[in-house]
């Protein structure tokens, strides 16, 4: 792919490695490529960071036809740059703009614009330990037009941020509201897709969590609000009695690309993973009867965010004394050792940027 080349005139100051947060600094430039129906994706460009000029009429503003992805590229000690499987994110956007009738992007081409982007702004990926460049591609439709329909026009956008720890807590144990009033997602809905109106949706209940002193909520299904699917932004892990229970892809929860590689990775560990319906009502036996032991939410964002307090209708339970367990923390030494490039890519999963 051709792509045009707009060096920004003045460059930021980078921002102190040690107090990032997540998502408040964007780097100098970023991605731009458009789509028209019947001749397909033209114009690819990276450009100096900055607004995007909109029509009020442009259909993602009216109703919401846009999707997104979430990755990271991090910084090796040999200097090396690396990508996480973003051929995961590549084709999830797909299956997300499918849903949403929107247009695909080649797989090749969305790895190569985030690669492109990624040469120009190496000096912002961020060096210090447990931080990276948190990337994040997203579509949205700009037809003008407010009539119901799918877009004829739509751009496709990467920015970048360098990021430390997503929570304020790190990976450290969180205090989770069990949401059973709102819902996030129902089957034949839109659960598995990354499209912003699923977040936009969710704010409501986590505002609600927080203004109880609680971190995220943990969604129960939206039919009968009895089944664990995801908790905040993230997807879920309970370890009840060895064994590693987690929401099945059914399509109302996100298919998370560090779910999948923590399944490989316990399986690989020959710890059992039950991909199955978990009740609220049997979680909650669990952690009267001893058996649940730990718990945690899995994101790219996040990594791991440990659960240590969970409250469901007025009841409090405590994970692991309020503290990380052992099999989380391994999880999550090993995930972020590959991706950081201090263990063995045994799964070669590492996407090197040239
Ligand atoms: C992720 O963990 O990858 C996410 O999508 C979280 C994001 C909405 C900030």
């Amino acid at each position: 792919m051709e792509i045009k080349f707009d060096k920004a005139n003045v460059l930021k100051e980078k921002p102190d490695q040690n107090n990032l947060g997540f998502g408040k600094y964007f780097t100098d430039h970023m991605f731009m490529m458009d789509y028209t129906e019947g001749v397909g994706w033209h114009d690819a460009r990276i450009v100096p960071y900055g607004p995007i000029p909109m029509d009020p009429g442009s259909m993602v503003l009216h109703y919401a036809q846009e999707t997104f992805e979430g990755l990271k590229a991090y910084r090796h000690q040999d200097g090396k740059v690396t990508l996480f499987r973003p051929y995961m994110n590549a084709a999830r956007m797909n299956r997300s703009n499918d849903r949403l009738c929107m247009a695909n992007i080649p797989e090749d081409m969305f790895v190569e614009a985030i690669d492109a982007l990624l040469n120009v702004e190496q000096e912002w990926i961020p060096s210090v330990e447990e931080t990276s460049l948190y990337i994040r591609p997203f579509m949205y439709a700009t037809e003008v037009n407010v009539g119901v329909h799918a877009a004829k026009t739509y751009s496709f956008v990467i920015i970048l941020s360098p990021v430390g720890a997503y929570y304020s807590e790190g990976v450290n144990p969180v205090k989770i509201w069990v949401e059973d009033e709102y819902v996030r997602a129902v089957k034949g809905g839109t659960g598995f897709a990354k499209c912003g109106g699923n977040y936009a949706a969710s704010i409501i209940a986590q505002e609600k969590a927080e203004s109880k002193g609680y971190t995220q909520v943990l969604w129960l299904d939206g039919v009968e609000r009895k089944y664990v699917e995801e908790v905040g932004t993230m997807n879920v892990m309970f370890v009840i009695d060895g064994k590693v229970v987690t929401s099945p892809l059914q399509g109302s929860v996100l298919p998370g690309v560090t779910r999948d590689s923590i399944i490989t990775l316990l399986k690989s560990w020959n710890v059992t993973v039950e991909e199955r319906l978990l009740s609220i009502d049997e979680l909650y036996k669990a952690a009267r009867n001893g058996s649940l032991k730990e718990a945690f939410g899995t994101g790219t964002a996040a990594v791991i965010s440990p659960i240590g307090q969970l409250c469901y209708k007025e009841e409090e339970i405590i994970i692991n004394n309020f503290e990380t367990g052992a099999l989380t923390q391994k999880i999550y030494d090993t995930l972020t050792g590959i991706q950081w490039g201090n263990q063995e890519d045994v799964f070669n999963w590492n996407h090197e940027v040239k």
